[in-house]
């Protein structure tokens, strides 16, 4: 996240909703996934699946640590927006991407890998692709709109601030992500 990237700024402090282009990036490695799979080139896939792993933690610590509080002391209750039911589907997204790492593997270690194996495997990433859509449609639609509007900018500033430091606490928990050398080319 670099919030001096974004050039369109709300008081000089760009709003909550910057961050949603972090959406587009969790998308395109999906995407990285999937054409790996189509392209039965199972190195891309694996570095799909492990960039798109190691970010949604980090994305999600930062919702979950940091966003969601905020969310939570919101006066009005906002339709289509439970907090658990954020939180539950993080956690369903997560328990996805495990069982993919596990399906990956048994195409590695087969002796001839076929368009069928490869093919089953991208079918059943429609479904993290579809949570995923239902998920961060209602976070760019009420979350984030919900959040921004009750900040001054001052207080976006420091929450800026806890969601960079956040960030860089997140990362160096996980240790080094993924070799993702050529991720930004291919968004
Ligand atoms: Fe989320
Ligand atoms: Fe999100």
């Amino acid at each position: 996240m670099d919030m001096n990237k974004d050039q369109s700024k709300v008081d000089d402090v760009p709003g909550l909703e910057h961050f949603q282009g972090e959406h587009q990036r969790l998308e395109a490695l999906l995407e990285r996934y999937q054409c790996g799979l189509m392209a039965l080139d199972l190195a891309e896939a694996r570095m799909g699946l492990e960039g798109l792993s190691y970010e949604l933690e980090v994305h999600s610590a930062i919702e979950e640590a940091v966003l969601m509080p905020l969310f939570e002391q919101l006066e009005e209750s906002i339709e289509g927006g439970n907090p658990e039911f954020f939180k539950l589907e993080h956690t369903k997204l997560k328990k996805l991407i495990a069982t993919y790492f596990v399906e990956l593997k048994s195409l590695e270690q087969l002796e001839e890998l076929t368009r069928p194996d490869a093919l089953l495997l991208i079918e059943r990433g429609f479904t993290f692709k579809h949570l995923f859509d239902h998920h961060t449609s209602r976070e760019d639609k009420v979350f984030y709109p919900a959040i921004s509007a009750s900040l001054t900018s001052n207080e976006r500033r420091q929450v800026w601030g806890l969601m960079d430091a956040f960030e860089a606490s997140t990362r160096a928990e996980l240790g080094n992500p993924p070799s993702m050398g050529e991720v930004d080319n291919f968004i």
